[in-house]
């Protein structure tokens, strides 16, 4: 088996982990990707602990077992449910494990001015404390407030529609944060960056929001050069969806989040 030639393995409930894969065909043009969008178990931030850390481990077993170069959880709820079991697996298996959750903790901490910093995220990933836990591992004293968005990822998943009840929605998930006067956002949710104008018009233009991807591509690129295992240099490399929901709905929305061309790349998953 060449690994270098293997593909990266990305997943997450949905539609949401696109935007995290869109930084790394920027980042890492060369590399081949393999998606799973887990759309038929839609959405993992309103399921439980254990559902989410069962549901999470039996998606990263399946693409392992596919063969995969590296895995990366671009799933918020799934990484603060699973992440530790999922990298025990990696570890038995050989494949590293990317996940969300470290970095944009990391990010926000050393760029806040004022120590306020908010994370919006689903209730499964609020439950967990994950990111408090990430923040205080820094070791910076920070103010955090957490909310709690139940609905946003369902209306994003959706196909996003960006009416008045939305925009009501996002503004009621918005008063905690601008009573708290965050100066910096951790978007903890990797369907939010597609809601990132609203929440920049209602929190403010200097309130920074931080989202998982650049990050996530640049410890891809780190972990690869370090295993020598990066694509040789070529021009682009290939990116293919495997999805356990409907396939057309997927293609549709997911074109809007990657801005890139979904068709005949997508094939209907059973697992
Ligand atoms: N995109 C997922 C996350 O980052 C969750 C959305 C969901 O399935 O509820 O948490």
């Amino acid at each position: 088996m060449n690994r270098p030639l293997l593909p990266i393995g990305v997943f997450d409930s949905g539609v949401g982990g696109l935007t995290v894969l869109h930084e790394c065909l920027i980042s890492l043009p060369a590399e081949d990707f393999v998606y799973l969008g887990d759309s038929g178990h839609f959405p993992y931030g309103t399921k439980s602990a254990g559902e989410l850390r069962d549901r999470a481990q039996l998606i990263a077993g399946a693409l392992i077992e596919r063969g995969v170069k590296m895995l990366v959880i671009a799933c918020n709820s799934a990484t603060a449910a699973a992440g530790d079991e999922i990298r025990k697996l990696g570890v038995e298996a050989g494949v590293p494990v990317v996940t969300v959750v470290g970095p944009e903790a990391e990010i926000a901490a050393s760029i806040s001015g004022n120590g306020r910093v908010g994370v919006l995220a689903t209730p499964a990933t609020v439950a967990s404390g994950a990111y408090h836990r990430a923040l205080e591992d820094l070791g910076r004293p920070l103010t955090v407030t957490e909310v709690a968005a139940p609905d946003l990822a369902p209306i994003i998943q959706h196909g996003p529609t960006f009416d008045e009840e939305v925009l009501e929605t996002v503004r009621g998930y918005c008063e905690p944060l601008r009573k708290a006067e965050v100066d910096t956002l951790i978007l903890g949710c990797t369907h939010y960056p597609l809601v990132a104008p609203m929440l920049q018009r209602m929190l403010g233009r200097d309130v920074n929001l931080v989202t998982a991807g650049h990050a996530i591509a640049a410890a891809i690129q780190r972990e690869l050069a370090s295993r020598d295992e990066l694509a040789a240099e070529r021009s682009e490399g290939d990116y293919r969806f495997l999805v356990t929901g409907d396939v057309d709905s997927f293609v549709e929305v997911g074109t809007r989040f990657l801005q890139l061309p979904l068709a005949g790349r997508a094939e209907k998953f059973e697992i």
